[in-house]
């Protein structure tokens, strides 16, 4: 099995997951197999080592704790090496253009992650790189977050094909990448937010017309619904706004009785790191819908298997 892996070639032209969309729904049917396989494997306390000798460079502009330490033991676990850069202890703080950043780095590791401010620097680093370039966190997108949740869902409930997922509060990366899926993978999303801070008509119907309704009282987005999720009311970045956000968003908790609106065996999910009595209660979070601890954990297995995949291919079984 793992000497298949050798063999494998990887995606070619060079394949990169920047957004969802940048996947098929065949693709993501791969990959949550394999995340299904390497899980199982881990588990076992088994080794699986495909990517001796590969490194992953991760760059961050914006702070972390799960992408950072599940996609750096991820690495170590795949049997590859891994280096951390950040804008203070490296040259992308001192105006380094981001394609010459990108030239340097890909001819130096196999895969490259970055967790960013705006999409279009990680789509002008891809275009210049020679190896796969990972979204680990934009403003606009957060597909290895999402690709986890949906791991997650089909995992416990299983296929997600048909399902409604009501997001809850800001209409942030993590809403616009839910929209994303919800076309590719054919669900709906039932989306609330405050008035002001509702989706973007454009951006939304271009993503995924037809899978998703807006809702002015949250209470009714999460009636019926498969699962219940939400994020905090201000993401990394946008801290300025932190006071207005927190009066308009106030109404936008993700509580006991919003869970008792949605169907009996609602999972609830939340990114994190949340903040506890804003955009969801502590009842909920510790309550019984509750999977976000399967989910945080689901990062690690979920990016394993993408790894593999962009960077040594599909592993014939
Ligand atoms: N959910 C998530 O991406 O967490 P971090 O910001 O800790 O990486
Ligand atoms: N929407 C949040 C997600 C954090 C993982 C942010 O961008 O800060």
């Amino acid at each position: 099995m793992e000497q298949a892996n050798l063999f494998g070639a990887p995606p070619s032209p060079t394949k990169h997951f920047l957004q969802f969309r940048d996947f098929s729904r065949e693709e993501f049917a791969y990959l949550f197999e394999r995340t299904h396989w390497i899980k199982e494997k881990f588990k076992r306390y088994e080794f699986y080592q495909p990517l001796r000798d590969r490194t992953l460079a991760m760059v961050f502009e914006k702070a972390s704790t799960r992408t950072r330490v599940s996609f750096e033991a991820g690495m170590y676990q795949l049997g590859g090496s891994v280096i951390h850069l950040t804008t203070g202890d490296s040259q992308l703080g001192r105006a380094e253009p981001i394609e010459d950043t990108a030239r340097v780095i890909s001819r130096m590791v196999d895969v490259v992650m970055i967790r960013t401010y705006e999409q279009t620097k990680i789509e002008r680093f891809a275009s210049h790189s020679r190896v796969p370039v990972i979204n680990g966190l934009t403003n606009e997108f957060h597909p290895c977050q999402v690709l986890a949740d949906i791991y997650t869902f089909i995992e416990m409930r299983g296929p997600i094909q048909g399902r409604t997922i009501a997001w809850i509060g800001d209409t942030n990366n993590m809403c616009y990448t839910w929209l994303e899926a919800a076309r590719l993978l054919d669900f709906k999303l039932n989306v609330s937010a405050p008035p002001g801070y509702r989706l973007d008509a454009d951006r939304a119907g271009r993503a995924s017309p037809g899978h998703y309704e807006e809702f002015a009282d949250p209470m009714h987005a999460a009636r019926g619904a498969d699962l219940v999720t939400t994020d905090v009311w201000t993401s990394m970045g946008f801290e300025a706004e932190n006071e207005p956000r927190r009066i308009a968003f106030a109404d936008w908790c993700v509580d006991e009785d919003m869970m008792q609106a949605a169907r009996a065996q609602a999972l609830f999910m939340h990114c994190l790191p949340a903040h506890r009595g804003e955009e969801v209660t502590h009842g909920v979070m510790e309550g019984p819908h509750s999977v976000v601890w399967d989910e945080a954990e689901n990062r690690l297995h979920v990016q394993k298997a993408l790894l593999e995949y962009l960077v040594i291919g599909r592993v014939r079984a």
